[in-house]
Parts: structure tokens; C-alpha cells; sequence
């Protein structure tokens, strides 16, 4: 194996608090890594840097750990540019409009499918996203969701079933919640690492308590770990029974009584914030400093899918988190990458340390406080090669 040493770090973002200046982001400056075989085989200082076979100039950038983007819809065809418009004129976001990349999706060819799946993925890449979890969810018949899942596991290993985002037109709910539970979910578990619901008891589409409960408990039945679409509309049921059912993420947590905070304080479930739904639905953001201030552990991810929020830019998720949800700049960063792994329960991720994956992205800059500092510049990109 070659051992690249990586200089000109102006700053490296390690988020180990055991190393530079002991905050949570693990800051060094003048820093140096060396990386082997796709890991990290040594983090310091670069006047304390050890020979290697190869060597890299970074030229004075940030390094980062890559984003971990923990929650998108990637696999979908058509377009709703047009339900985005009407939004803007006033109209409210319910979750209809689900139905119109259902039919679109299902209608696309596999190749089709690929194709738009590759682009979003290699756009993610581009803005400094390592790690992405792509849920199914356009298809809603057995084969349709199987082959989102097939298509999903062609590029992350984090693969969630969402068969229950919402009951498809002319379906009976108790029929489609039994075909979720039944037929669907025997099809999908193999390709699937998790399960997902739209628990949203204010959208005439999605799920009530007692149906999100009944496919959780099956999914979990069935050898699939837990995430849920919680309190994006109203502050329903969601967020308490993804803690109560151990789920690793509850997603959106836009609107929260004081009870949802305690029992996320008081479990181990991810509070994941979408902004973005926020900013492309016109609607009020989730109050970030209540979750932080509780000590529930917030991750950010961009919820890119054709609907609510069509961003697959994870440094404008943290310049929104900063601006519209006063996040500091490192806890905004912080949140979208070790968050993230948190909420994918990954260890090998969204952390710079000896032995971690050595997926990075590299600033054109040189400071991680120059995402939010310079909103829409493309500063971040995944750095590709051996290390
Ligand atoms: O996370 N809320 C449910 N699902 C997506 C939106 C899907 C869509 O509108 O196409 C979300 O916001
Ligand atoms: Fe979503």
C-alpha cells in the first residue's frame, strides 16, 4: 500500500476532540494527514509529520471530514418546478405533490433512473458530500420500491425502504399499510439498511401514530434498523415514537412541544434538521438552539428530493443552519458531518482520525468558517484521489 502525506493544511477540521484545540470540532492548525489504503493512517501537526511514499500539497485549504448527507430521496424522475413556483406565490406545502413523482418515477425506465440517480450523486460529490443515505419511496408497488432500493444500493450502502411516505390515490389505507407491512416489505428488506415512514398526522397522505407504529415494528421485525419523517407539519406524533422505538434518526422536528425535546434529550435518537424544507416551503425553521441547548445531539442533512426541497448542497444547509437557526459555525459543520454519521450509526465516518475512512473534502479557503461566511460560492469539493 502507498502511504500519502498530505500538507498545506491551513486547518483541519478532525472533529476528535482529543486532538488540536480540544473543542468539539477537534481544530489543528498547520496540519498535515497521512492516508493509506483509503484510511487515515496519521493526523498532526505538520512540523511533526512522518515520512511517506507520496506527498500532496494542499496549497493553504481547509480540510473537512466529507458531508454525511443522512437524508435524501435521490430516485425519482419528472420535475415539480412548478409546484415550487406556486409555492412561492403562497400556496402551502401538504405533501400532495408526492403523487406527481410517484407517477413519473414509475413510468421512467431503469437506465433513466440510473442516469438522474448518478448526476445527483456526483453533484452531491462536487459540494463535498462522502456519505449519502438515499431512500426509496416514488415507486409505492412492490416492484417499483424494490427497484428504487436496487438502484439505491448501486451507490450507498445506506439504503432506507420508504414504501409508507404516503398512501398512493384510489389506495385504502388499511390495505396499503398491510401491503407495507406485508408483501412490500419481504421484497424490499433485502435491499434495504433501514425504514422509513411519513409519520405526519396533519397531511391527509401520510401516516397517523398507529400506522407509523405497526410499519416500524415490522420493519424492525424484519431486520431493518429505524428512521422516521417526524413533526415536518405539526407537532404530532413522530418525534416521541421514534425515541420510544429506539429509531437511530427522527428527521424534520419542526414542530416540537416541550415533551418531544425531553424525550429526545433523554433517548439516543438523532434530532436531524432539514432547512432547506424551510427555505423551499416558505415555513418556520426548527428551533436548532432548544434541541442543542437540551443536549440532543442534531445532525443536519439536505432532504434533497423533488418536492419540499430540491438542494443537494450540504454547505448551504449549514449557511441556512448559521443564518435562520443560530447555529454556530462549528456546531453547524459539526452536525453535518459527525451528526450525520451519528444519525447513519456509522463510526468509520464524518471523523478525521487514525483508522477512520479518509473521505475529506478540501476549501478552497482557509477556514471552515468561510462556509456560512461565503453562502453560494462553491468552495467545498470531495477530494478525490489517494487522499
Ligand atoms: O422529506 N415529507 C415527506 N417527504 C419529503 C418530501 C417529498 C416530496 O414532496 O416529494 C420530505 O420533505
Ligand atoms: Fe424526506
Amino acid at each position: 500500500m502507498t502511504a500519502t502525506l498530505l500538507t498545506g493544511v491551513a486547518e483541519l477540521v478532525t472533529n476528535d476532540p482529543s486532538v488540536g484545540d480540544g473543542s468539539p470540532l477537534g481544530l489543528l492548525r498547520d496540519a498535515a494527514l497521512v492516508v493509506e489504503g483509503g484510511r487515515v493512517a496519521w493526523v498532526g501537526q505538520a512540523s511533526r509529520a512522518p515520512d511517506a511514499d507520496r506527498r500532496r500539497d494542499l496549497g493553504g485549504r481547509a480540510v473537512i471530514p466529507g458531508f454525511v448527507d443522512s437524508h435524501a430521496h435521490l430516485v425519482f424522475a419528472g420535475d415539480r418546478a412548478a409546484e415550487f413556483a406556486a409555492r412561492m406565490a403562497g400556496t402551502r406545502y401538504d405533501g400532495g405533490g408526492i403523487a406527481t413523482t410517484v407517477a413519473a418515477t414509475r413510468a421512467a425506465g431503469d437506465a433513466e433512473l440510473r442516469a438522474s440517480l448518478g448526476e445527483r450523486i456526483a453533484e452531491m460529490r462536487a459540494q463535498g458530500t462522502t456519505t449519502v443515505e438515499v431512500k426509496s419511496g416514488y415507486g409505492l408497488t412492490v416492484a417499483d420500491e424494490v427497484r428504487a432500493l436496487r438502484l439505491a444500493g448501486e451507490v450507498t450502502p445506506e439504503t432506507t425502504f420508504l414504501g409508507a411516505h404516503v398512501v398512493p390515490a384510489g389506495t385504502d389505507r388499511d390495505d396499503y399499510v398491510r401491503l407495507v407491512t406485508g408483501e412490500m416489505l419481504t421484497a424490499c428488506a433485502p435491499h434495504a439498511r433501514w425504514i422509513d415512514v411519513f409519520c405526519e398526522p396533519a397531511s391527509p397522505h401520510a401516516f397517523d401514530a398507529d400506522e407509523t407504529r405497526e410499519i416500524l415494528t415490522a420493519g424492525r421485525d424484519a431486520g431493518l434498523a429505524l428512521r422516521v419523517h417526524g413533526n415536518q407539519l405539526s407537532a404530532g406524533p413522530g418525534v416521541r415514537l421514534a425515541v420510544e422505538l429506539g429509531a437511530a434518526s427522527v428527521d424534520h422536528c419542526t414542530h416540537l412541544t416541550d415533551a418531544d425535546v425531553s424525550a429526545l434529550a433523554g433517548g439516543d435518537t438523532v434530532a436531524t434538521l432539514l432547512p432547506g424544507v424551510e427555505f423551499s416551503t416558505r415555513s418556520p425553521y426548527p428551533d436548532a438552539r432548544r434541541l442543542l441547548d437540551a443536549g440532543v445531539t442534531v445532525a443536519l442533512a439536505t432532504d434533497c428530493n423533488p418536492g419540499s426541497c430540491y438542494t443537494s448542497s450540504m454547505p448551504f444547509v449549514v449557511a441556512l443552519a448559521v443564518r435562520e437557526m443560530r447555529m454556530t459555525p462549528a456546531e453547524a459543520l459539526w452536525a453535518a458531518t459527525a451528526g450525520g454519521a451519528i444519525a447513519l450509526r456509522r463510526d468509520d465516518v464524518g471523523v478525521v482520525a487514525p483508522g477512520r475512512r479518509a473521505d475529506l473534502a478540501l476549501l478552497d479557503a482557509p477556514s471552515h468558517l468561510h462556509i456560512p461566511y461565503r453562502p453560494g460560492v462553491p468552495l467545498v469539493r470531495a477530494l478525490d484521489g489517494p487522499g
